[in-house]
C-alpha cells in the first residue's frame, strides 16, 4: 500500500491558492470566508472524483466517506483543519487533510477490505483566527457547541458566526453536526516545534496535548495630551502594560515544567500619536501540558498584574477567554504508530504537543492519537512554514497503515 507524493504536493498547492492575501505574504483561509469556501469546493471535487462519498454537515464539517463492508458500522476517522492563523503557513492543519485523504485513496486501491468506514475529516475554526471560538469542528462534533454561543460571538467586523455561516450557505444547526459513530481518531500534523528535526527524526507519536488558557487583560488610565501633561503623575496604561508584559516573560521563563506564555495581540485607544492612551489591551496564551501549572500560574498573573496597575495608578480587568485541560493521548493507536513506523523502517520517538488541536477535544470522546512529521527548523504559523513532500509522504504511509488497522 503505497502513498502517493505528487498527489500530496498537488493538494499541497492546490489548497494554497485559496487564500486571501498574496502568497509571498503567506496564507490567511478564515472560517466561513469566501477563500475558506473555495477551498472546501476544491477538497470536495477532489474527494468526490477519487470516489470518496462527501457531505457537508450544518456546521460547515465536510466528510470524504470510504465504506466498509460493515454497513454503518462505527467510523475511524482522520483530518485536521482548513482555516489558518493570519499570514500563516500552508502546512497548519493541511498536511493532516491531504495525508489523510491520500492515506484513503491508497487503501482503497489496495483492494484490502476493512469492515469498519474510513473517513476524512475537513474541520473549520480550528485556528479560532476569526471568531475566536478555536476547536470548533471538533467541539461540533461532540455536541460541545450551543446555538448560544454561535449567535454571541463575532468577528472584528461585528458579523456574528451564525450569519456568517448561514451566508456560507449552512444551516448553522448544532444539534445535526453531532457525531456519537466515530470509532477512532488519527490527526497527523507538522510538529509546529523543532524536536524531530533535531532529533533526526522522521515520525514523532505525541504522548498528550497542552492545557491552554487564554485571557484578555484591559488596563485603564488617564488620558491625556502629550505635550502638556507633566510626566510626574501621569497614569499612563502603556506604561502599565509594558511592565506588566515584561513581568509576564520573567514569570513565565522562571516557571519550567515546559510553561510557555505569549502576549500576541495589543490594542491602544485612541491610539494617536500625541495622546497618552485611556485603555491598552492585551492578550496572553498561557500553556503547560500540566493543568495545575496552568492553574497556579493564572492566579500568580492576577496579583502581578493588579500590583503593577495599582503601582501606575492603573485600572486593570483580566477576562478568561477560552480554556482548554491538557488531553492525554490513546495508547494502542500509540503503539500502532510505532509499529506502522516500524514496518517502514521510518526513525520515531515520543513527544507531548506545545500547540492545541481538535485531537485534545475528541480524545475526551473517542480513542484518538497524533502523528507528527518535521517541519523546517519547528517554524509554524508563519510564511516560512515549511515541510517536505518526503516528510508528508512518510507521515502519509504511516498513516495508511494505521488507519487500515483500526478499521480492519
Ligand atoms: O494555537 C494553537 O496551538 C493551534 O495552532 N490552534
Ligand atoms: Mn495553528
Ligand atoms: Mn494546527
Amino acid at each position: 500500500m503505497n502513498t502517493n507524493r505528487e498527489q500530496l504536493a498537488y493538494l499541497i498547492n492546490g489548497i494554497a491558492e485559496f487564500s486571501a492575501i498574496p502568497k509571498e505574504q503567506g496564507i490567511t483561509r478564515e472560517s466561513f470566508t469566501k477563500e475558506y469556501r473555495g477551498a472546501v469546493d476544491f477538497l470536495k471535487q477532489y474527494m468526490t472524483e477519487m470516489g470518496l462519498s462527501v457531505r457537508e454537515d450544518s456546521m460547515g464539517t465536510v466528510y470524504g466517506r470510504l465504506d466498509g463492508t460493515l454497513v454503518g458500522g462505527e467510523t475511524v476517522t482522520s483530518g485536521s483543519h482548513l482555516d489558518s492563523v493570519r499570514e500563516g503557513g500552508r502546512f497548519d492543519g493541511i498536511a493532516g487533510i491531504v495525508t489523510a485523504i491520500e492515506a484513503l485513496r491508497a487503501i482503497k486501491d489496495s483492494g484490502i477490505s476493512h469492515r469498519y468506514p474510513l473517513e476524512v475529516v475537513v474541520m473549520t475554526e480550528e485556528e479560532g483566527g476569526r471568531f475566536n471560538a478555536g476547536l470548533f469542528s471538533s467541539r461540533a462534533m461532540t455536541g460541545e457547541i450551543s446555538d448560544k454561543e454561535l449567535t454571541e460571538t463575532f468577528d472584528r467586523k461585528g458579523i456574528s458566526m451564525k450569519d456568517a455561516m448561514i451566508a456560507d450557505g449552512l444551516s448553522a444547526n448544532p444539534s445535526d453536526a453531532v457525531r456519537r459513530d466515530i470509532r477512532s481518531f488519527v490527526e497527523l500534523h507538522i510538529e509546529q516545534g523543532p524536536v524531530l528535526e533535531q532529533a533526526g527524526k522522521e515520525i514523532g507519536i505525541v504522548t498528550g496535548i497542552v492545557a491552554l488558557r487564554d485571557l484578555h487583560v484591559s488596563v485603564t488610565g488617564l488620558a491625556g495630551h502629550a505635550g502638556t501633561t507633566p510626566m510626574l503623575g501621569r497614569k499612563d496604561p502603556m506604561v502599565a502594560a509594558a511592565r506588566m508584559i515584561s513581568a509576564l516573560e520573567e514569570l513565565a521563563s522562571g516557571y519550567g515544567n515546559g510553561l510557555v506564555l505569549t502576549v500576541g495581540t495589543l490594542q491602544v485607544k485612541p491610539g494617536s500619536v500625541n495622546v497618552i492612551p485611556y485603555e491598552v489591551s492585551f492578550s496572553i496564551d498561557l500553556r503547560c501540558i500540566l493543568d495545575d501549572a496552568v492553574e497556579e500560574v493564572a492566579k500568580q498573573i492576577e496579583g502581578l498584574l493588579s500590583g503593577i496597575a495599582s503601582k501606575q495608578g492603573c485600572g486593570v480587568q483580566i477576562t478568561e477567554q477560552f480554556r482548554k485541560s491538557s488531553a492525554e493521548l490513546n495508547g494502542d493507536i500509540m503503539k500502532r504508530i510505532e509499529e506502522a513506523a516500524d514496518a517502514y523502517g521510518y526513525t520515531q520517538m515520543r513527544l507531548p504537543s506545545g500547540a492545541g488541536h481538535d485531537s485534545q477535544i475528541l480524545a475526551k470522546h473517542v480513542p484518538t492519537a497524533m502523528i507528527f512529521i518535521p517541519c523546517k527548523e519547528g517554524r509554524s504559523h508563519c510564511k516560512e512554514e515549511f515541510a517536505s513532500t518526503e516528510a508528508l509522504g512518510k507521515g502519509a504511509d504511516v498513516l495508511a497503515k494505521v488507519l487500515l488497522g483500526l478499521a480492519e
